[in-house]
Order: structure tokens, then C-alpha cells, then sequence
């Protein structure tokens, strides 16, 4: 059975549209929200104001891309959450209203289950069962991926994200938001082991970053008295140093649970993902624990509806569909 599903992400700070026909991402067009850079963070009523701006232009690109017509299409997808309300309301509302107008039926995505499922729009793909860290701003999760739509968290946070941890670093150092990009350029140019900030330990395999963010805080305070210009002057090697540290914080936790589960199918997806320090460390790593690591695109590890296509797409051929009585979860989890 043929399908073409238009998928809508809204749950942060990125308006997305994105058309999957019979498990291909065709396109995926993204309009970013700028408007947050100046505030240093998202703004929460500012991102829904601004997906309201874009959502029709960026879905009304996505179908001209694509060359197809609104009854072109077999159903209407969005994400539901977890994500911002006001944010997330843009697109269930938007998504519900096509469905009903269409006559089509609605799939509502769990982001996080996107992100992870990101790892199957190209090849090569993951083997079930997989693991994958999934390392976002807003969460930082081990999960166990017994098939497309069956995962179990395995370890999480207990504080902050690792993506919070990037863009609160780089707002100490006085980068704009969002930091976490910034911080992988300039620590291209450093030395990581330049300074030593001490990796907090977690029992088995939570995470916390809360702790080595406020011991950034005070090394950047006690060293900026002793020299006003210590930041300007070590830049390069502060980003790589900090990179570093929390990179090895991910991979000691990934190898405690691949060793736990006896699991050598490894993957890692969501906004940090980009990371290059990250990729790099990991993919030295898998070479020495013999893994089969497998990374999303640079495009489809932050917010993006290509990944909320493709989790649609597997509940479209699973026939998981929802009512148009559905509202926005912001703290729905896997
Ligand atoms: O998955 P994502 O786009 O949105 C959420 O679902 O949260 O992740 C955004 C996070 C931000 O914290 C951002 O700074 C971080 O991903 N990020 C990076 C890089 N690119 C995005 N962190 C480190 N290095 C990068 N290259
Ligand atoms: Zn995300």
C-alpha cells in the first residue's frame, strides 16, 4: 500500500515540514528561529509566535518540493511532545486541521522516538536490538531499541541535559545561544586537556550535569579576577577542554551499558550528536570495544521533521493513527 505522509515538527525552536513517500524522506524544509539568539535561550511565547508566522510557508514549500498537492496525501503527522506547550500547539492544531479537512487520517510522534529513528532515513541502518544515546537539550537518555516503536529508557539524566550543559557554558563564556555549535567550532582550534574539570559520577547509568556546570562557573569567575582577559586569551582551549570532559561522561555511560546489555549495535542521535568531538571520540572508541556505531546526518540530529516523517511512516504501517480529540504532551516520554 502506497503512502505519502506530511510530517509537521514544532516543539522547540524550529518550524519543520517534511513529505515521507513509502519510507523515503523526500525533503525536509526547516525555517530556525533566530529571534532567540539576542535573549540567550529559547523564549517560550516568542517561538510560539514564531511557528505561527511559518508553519503554512514551510509546509506549503515542503508539497512544492515535493511536487505533490494536499489529496496527495495519506495522512498528517506532527509531534506531540515532550517540547514547549505554546510551541507544540502550532503544530497539533495545525496538523489536526489539514487531517479533517483532508478526511486523512492523524499520527501523532513522540520526539525523542524521532530522533532515535532519524538513524534509519539513510544507510546504513542499526540492527535491532540497538543502543542509542540520545543527547538533546532538553534530555539525555540511554535507550535501549528493541524494534521501531518499542524502546525502553535505560538510563537518563537526573539534572540537566547535555545540550544545557554546552549552551549554559557557552553563555558563561559569553557566546550566544544556541551555544552548543560554538563550542564544537572553537574547540576544533584547542587543547583538551588544557584544563581538567572533574567528571561528576552518576550510579549506573544516569547521568548529571549539573554539578560540572557550576564548577565551570566558579573556574571562569576565579580566573577571570585573577586576569580580565583569560577568556579572550583561552578561548579555544576552555571549548576543547570542556567539550572533552563532557564527551567522556556520554562514552563511560555508553560503555557500561553496550557492556551491561552485551550489545554491540551502538548508535547516538539528537541535537548534540552533531557534535564533532563527539562523533570523533566515539567512533575511536567502537574501534577498541569493537562496535558497530551508526550516526545520523549532521541535518538529522537537531530538531528537524524528516525524523518525525519517519517514525510516521512506521506507525502508518502499523496502523497506529490518533483522534481528532489529541492535545500537545510537553512531558510525554518514550
Ligand atoms: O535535538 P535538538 O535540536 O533540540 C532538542 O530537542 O532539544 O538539540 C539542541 C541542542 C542544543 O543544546 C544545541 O546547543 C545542541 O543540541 N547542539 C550541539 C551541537 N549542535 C547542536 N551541541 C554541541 N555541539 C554541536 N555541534
Ligand atoms: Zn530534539
Amino acid at each position: 500500500m502506497s503512502s505519502t505522509i506530511l510530517a509537521i515538527e514544532s516543539s522547540c525552536d524550529e518550524t519543520s515540514a517534511a513529505i515521507i513517500r513509502d519510507g523515503k524522506v523526500l525533503n525536509n524544509v526547516i525555517a530556525t528561529q533566530k529571534i532567540h539568539e539576542q535573549y540567550g535561550g529559547v523564549v517560550p511565547e516568542l517561538a510560539s509566535r514564531a511557528h505561527q508566522q511559518h508553519i503554512v510557508p514551510v509546509v506549503q514549500q515542503a508539497l512544492q518540493q515535493a511536487n505533490i498537492i494536499p489529496k496527495d496525501l495519506s495522512a498528517v503527522a506532527f509531534t506531540r511532545g515532550p517540547g514547549l506547550l505554546g510551541a507544540l500547539l502550532v503544530g497539533v492544531s495545525f496538523a489536526k486541521s489539514l487531517a479533517y479537512g483532508l478526511g486523512i487520517p492523524l499520527i501523532e510522534v513522540n520526539h525523542m522516538q524521532a530522533h532515535i529513528l532519524a538513524l534509519f532515513i539513510d544507510n546504513p541502518r542499526p540492527k535491532f536490538p540497538f543502543i542509542c544515546l540520545t543527547v538533546s537539550g532538553g534530555h539525555t537518555q540511554l535507550v535501549l531499541v528493541k524494534d521501531y516503536l518499542k524502546m525502553e529508557v535505560i538510563g537518563e539524566t537526573q539534572d540537566d541535559a547535555v545540550g544545557e550543559a554546552f549552551d549554559k557554558t557557552a553563555k558563561i563564556l559569553g557566546l550566544p545561544y544556541p551555544g552548543g555549535p560554538l563550542i564544537d567550532k572553537y574547540a576544533a582550534q584547542g587543547n583538551p586537556t588544557a584544563f581538567p574539570f572533574p567528571e561528576v559520577a552518576m550510579e549506573g547509568l544516569n547521568f548529571s550535569f549539573s554539578g560540572i556546570k557550576t564548577s565551570f562557573l566558579y573556574f571562569i569567575q576565579k580566573n577571570v579576577q585573577k586576569n580580565p582577559n583569560f577568556i579572550q586569551e583561552n578561548l579555544a582551549d576552555i571549548c576543547a577542554s570542556m567539550q572533552q570532559t563532557l564527551v567522556t561522561m556520554l562514552l563511560q555511560k555508553l560503555k557500561r551499558a553496550a557492556k551491561e546489555y552485551k550489545i554491540n549495535q551502538i548508535a547516538i542521535a539528537g541535537g548534540v550528536a552533531a557534535n564533532s568531538g563527539l562523533r570523533k571520540t566515539l567512533t575511536e572508541v567502537a574501534q577498541k570495544q569493537q562496535w558497530e556505531v551508526y550516526i545520523p546526518a549532521f541535518h538529522y540530529c537537531t530538531d528537524n521533521a524528516g525524523m518525525i516523517a519517519m517514525a510516521a511512516h512506521y506507525k502508518y504501517l502499523a496502523g497506529e493513527f490518533c483522534d481528532q480529540t489529541v492535545s500537545p504532551l510537553p512531558r510525554l516520554h518514550i
